[in-house]
């Protein structure tokens, strides 16, 4: 693959949780720009040359025409979050300084005014300052488009305002039954499923349901997919927790059985809409490479079955 000659840290800037800046989310150590706190954090990054290079991009020394044009800010917000999901890495404590870190992430946005913001938590639908903010950039700058991750389990009055700010929504589910989505989430499946439905019927948010698999929520995948492959939807992720082969025993037979009863049925729902998903014409389905693994819808059966362009292995 050709990669895309630019230079990364002026199309694009990844701000963590801890303030430190990068030019993109792999945030390669000898990459790192500066910290938001740092008082000529502006002049650190445009003045960085970042030389680089991964499957994509290959980044290269400025030339002093070279202006600031960022495509995206990504940037992360403080952990806090409704739900409990056994598998969230994440930290639930309150962030110190997290009324100044978004405070110094607005000012960096409205400096810059990308493109493209991406706001990821915790859940940013459940945080009040995140929120807000994004809530009151999107009404100064309606063109920017703004995206984020989401469990979408909140009340209608926050899924208005959402509706509101966001272009984009991936949704994000550790079930597909009200039992299950519970006991992996802490959370109400219909209120979500009711926002979703919401939210889909109305057209303005593009939405990408995304299933998230462990060992105690395997089988639940399959009703996932069922629905989802039918939806006028940007992409369905079907993923799994990193951790899944450290906290399963992949090689024993008891997995080998599981994953070939999953295999059988992803593979009837992905022939029975096959002509679907050929006419969509374009990347639809993202599989986590493990999963792609376990259930054998590797890179053969992809091209075998003429959905090369449809379904991307991912990590
Ligand atoms: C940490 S969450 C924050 C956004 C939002 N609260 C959500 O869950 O969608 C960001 C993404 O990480 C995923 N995630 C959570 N735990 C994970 C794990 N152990 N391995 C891989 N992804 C995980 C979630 O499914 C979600 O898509
Ligand atoms: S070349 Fe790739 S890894 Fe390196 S800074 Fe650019 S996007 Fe990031
Ligand atoms: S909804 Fe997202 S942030 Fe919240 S606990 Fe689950 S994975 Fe973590």
């Amino acid at each position: 693959m050709t990669k895309t000659v630019r230079i990364c840290h002026y199309k694009k800037l990844k701000i963590k949780l801890n303030g430190d800046v990068y030019p993109c989310c792999t945030s390669y150590p000898h990459t790192k720009l500066g910290n938001i706190f740092d008082e000529n954090i502006y002049q650190k990054i445009e003045n960085a040359n970042i030389i680089c290079e991964c499957p994509m991009f290959k980044s290269v020394e400025r030339t002093p025409e070279d202006k600031i044009d960022l495509d995206y800010i990504h940037y992360e917000t403080s952990n806090i979050c409704q739900a409990s999901c056994v598998c969230c890495p994440q930290c639930k404590d309150k962030m110190q300084n997290e009324e100044q870190h978004l405070e110094k992430i607005r000012e960096i946005i409205e400096h810059y005014k990308p493109k493209n913001i991406i706001a990821i938590g915790g859940e940013i639908l459940v945080q009040e300052k995140a929120f807000n903010d994004l809530f009151e950039l999107k009404k100064k700058y309606p063109e920017m488009k703004i995206s984020t991750i989401t469990n979408l389990c909140v009340g209608k009055e926050r899924l208005k305002k959402a509706e509101e700010i966001f272009d984009k929504m991936t949704v994000s589910m550790l079930g597909f039954t009200e039992l299950t989505y519970k006991n992996e989430m802490g959370l109400d499946f219909s209120k979500t499923m009711d926002n979703f439905n919401e939210l889909y019927e109305n057209k303005k948010v593009k939405l990408s349901p995304k299933y998230l698999a462990m060992p105690t929520n395997l089988f639940e995948i399959i009703p996932f997919f069922n629905w989802a492959i039918n939806l006028d939807v940007k992409k369905i992720y079907l993923h799994c927790i990193h951790e899944f082969e450290q906290v399963a025993n992949l090689k024993n037979p008891y997995w080998t059985k599981t994953f070939a009863k999953v295999e059988k049925q992803l593979k009837s729902i992905l022939e029975n809409n096959k002509e679907l998903l050929i006419s969509k014409n374009r990347h639809f389905i993202s599989i986590h490479t493990i999963l792609a693994e376990k259930t054998n819808i590797n890179q053969q059966y992809i091209d075998d079955a003429g959905l090369t362009n449809i379904i991307r292995i991912t990590v």
